[in-house]
C-alpha cells in the first residue's frame, strides 16, 4: 500500500501542493516553519479524519479560508483507490473513496493505516494510558474485524451505565447492562491481549538492534484484576461507583506497561532511547499488520535526526526501510538523512514558505 500522489489544498501554510511520492523513503526538507509537518499532518487527515497536532480540526484549514482539500491516490497490488477528503470551516466533513461518499471514517483507516513518529511520540510513554491504549487499539482494530464494533459498544455501555451511576439508579436497574457490558469486554480484551503477544513477538529483535543489553519489558493490563470475574466485580464496585458516578474498573482503563527491570521505562531511558523505543513499537506494528494482513502502514517520520546520533539515525533508517512500507521523512537538513542511507531517498521535495518542490 502506498501513495503515489498528494494534492493538498489551503492546509496550513501551503495554499496548493501537489506530491509524486515513490513507494521508498520519501524526503521533505526544509527550514523551521516552512511547512515539513504540514505535508505528514494533511497525509494524516486523509487517514484519520483529524490531525496529530491539535484537537481542534478546524486549524489546519488555511487562515481566512473556509475549507481544505485534500486528494491522494493510493495503490496496492491488486487494486488503485481514489482518495479525496474535504472539510469545511463549519464543521461538516465530505470523504470519497473512487467517487462514492463513504460514512464511516473507520473506513478510511482501514484503506490507509498510518503511522507516526513525530518528537511528541513520546506521550506514548509519558502521558496517561490513554495514548498507550490508542496505541494497542490501532493493532487490534486493523488484525481482527471484529474488535471495532465490540469497542464501540463498550463505549456506548459504559456511557449509559455511567449515566445510571449518576442517577443513583440501583444495581437491579444497572444489572441488564453489566450482562452486555461483559460479553463486549471479554471481546476487546482477548483481541488487545492476543495483539500484544504477537507485537512482542516482533518487538524483541528490534529492540536488540535499538537498546542492546537493555532488558525492555512490555505488557497488557486489562484494566480490571485478570483473577477476578469481571461481572462480579462490577457489582461488587457498584457502591464505589456510585459514589464516583462512574465505573472505575474495565476495558477502559486498559493499559501497555512499559519497563526496564522493575522502573517505569521514562526513569530508566534517555530520550533518545526512548525515542528509539517508541520507534521500535511502531516499527513492530507495521511489521506485525503486513504478516497478519499482508498490509503495509505509511510511516510519517517528523524530524528524525532530532535526539539521535549517526549510528541510531542509521540504524533506523535501516529498520524502516527494512519494514518494507512507504516513508515520508522530514528533516531541516537533506544531509542528516541522505548520509545515514546507504541508497538515495528514492524522492526528495524541498519546502519553502509553504510552497514544495521536487529535487531531481
Ligand atoms: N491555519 C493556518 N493557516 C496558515 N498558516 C498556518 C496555519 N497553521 C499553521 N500555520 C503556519 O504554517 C507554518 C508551517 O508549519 P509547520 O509546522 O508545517 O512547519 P515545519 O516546516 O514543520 O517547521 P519546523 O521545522 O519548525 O518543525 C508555520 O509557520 C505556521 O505558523
Ligand atoms: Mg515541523
Amino acid at each position: 500500500m502506498s501513495l503515489t500522489r498528494l494534492h493538498i489544498e489551503t492546509f496550513r501554510n501551503i495554499d496548493s501542493a501537489s506530491l509524486q511520492l515513490g513507494s521508498g523513503i520519501n524526503l521533505i526538507y526544509g527550514h523551521n516553519g516552512s511547512g515539513k509537518t504540514s505535508i505528514l499532518e494533511a497525509v494524516y487527515f486523509l487517514g484519520m479524519g483529524r490531525s496529530f497536532r491539535s484537537h481542534l480540526s478546524q486549524r489546519v484549514i488555511q487562515n481566512h479560508q473556509d475549507k481544505l482539500t485534500l486528494f491522494a491516490n493510493l495503490v496496492n497490488d491488486t487494486r488503485d483507490y481514489k482518495i479525496g477528503f474535504r472539510r469545511l470551516r463549519s464543521g461538516e466533513s465530505e470523504v470519497k473513496i473512487n467517487g462514492d461518499r463513504v460514512k464511516r471514517l473507520a473506513t478510511l483507516a482501514e484503506t490507509l493505516p498510518i503511522q507516526v513518529i513525530t518528537p511528541e511520540s513520546f506521550s506514548l510513554l509519558f502521558e496517561g494510558p490513554k495514548s498507550r491504549r490508542q496505541f494497542i487499539d490501532w493493532g487490534a482494530f486493523h488484525s481482527d474485524n471484529s474488535f471495532h464494533h465490540a469497542w464501540v459498544n463498550v463505549k456506548r455501555i459504559l456511557k449509559q451505565r455511567n449515566q445510571l451511576l449518576k442517577n443513583e439508579s440501583s444495581y437491579e436497574q444497572i444489572q441488564f447492562w453489566d450482562k452486555e457490558l461483559v460479553r463486549y469486554a471479554q471481546t476487546v480484551t482477548e483481541i488487545r491481549k492476543r495483539y500484544v503477544d504477537s507485537l512482542n513477538e516482533r518487538l524483541k529483535g528490534i529492540i536488540e538492534e535499538f537498546l542492546p543489553q537493555i532488558d525492555v519489558k512490555v505488557s497488557f493490563t486489562r484494566g480490571w484484576d485478570s483473577k477476578t470475574d469481571y461481572q462480579q466485580l462490577l457489582q461488587a464496585q457498584y457502591s464505589r461507583d456510585l459514589a464516583a458516578g462512574h465505573t472505575s474498573s474495565g476495558p477502559h482503563k486498559a493499559d501497555l506497561r512499559l519497563r526496564v527491570g522493575t522502573l517505569p521505562v521514562q526513569d530508566a531511558l534517555s530520550r533518545g532511547q526512548l525515542k528509539l523505543l517508541v520507534c521500535a513499537l511502531r516499527i513492530a506494528q507495521g511489521k506485525l499488520l503486513k504478516q497478519q494482513i499482508d498490509k503495509n502502514s505509511i510511516y510519517l517520520v517528523d524530524d528524525l535526526p532530532s535526539e539521535l546520533d549517526a549510528k541510531h539515525r542509521q540504524l533506523l533508517l535501516q529498520q524502516l526501510s527494512d519494514t518494507g512500507a512507504q516513508i515520508l521523512v522530514t528533516a531541516i537538513e537533506p544531509a542528516a538523512i541522505v548520509d545515514s542511507l546507504n541508497t538515495p531517498p528514492t524522492k526528495v521535495f524541498h519546502v519553502e514558505h509553504g510552497r514544495v518542490t521536487v529535487i531531481e
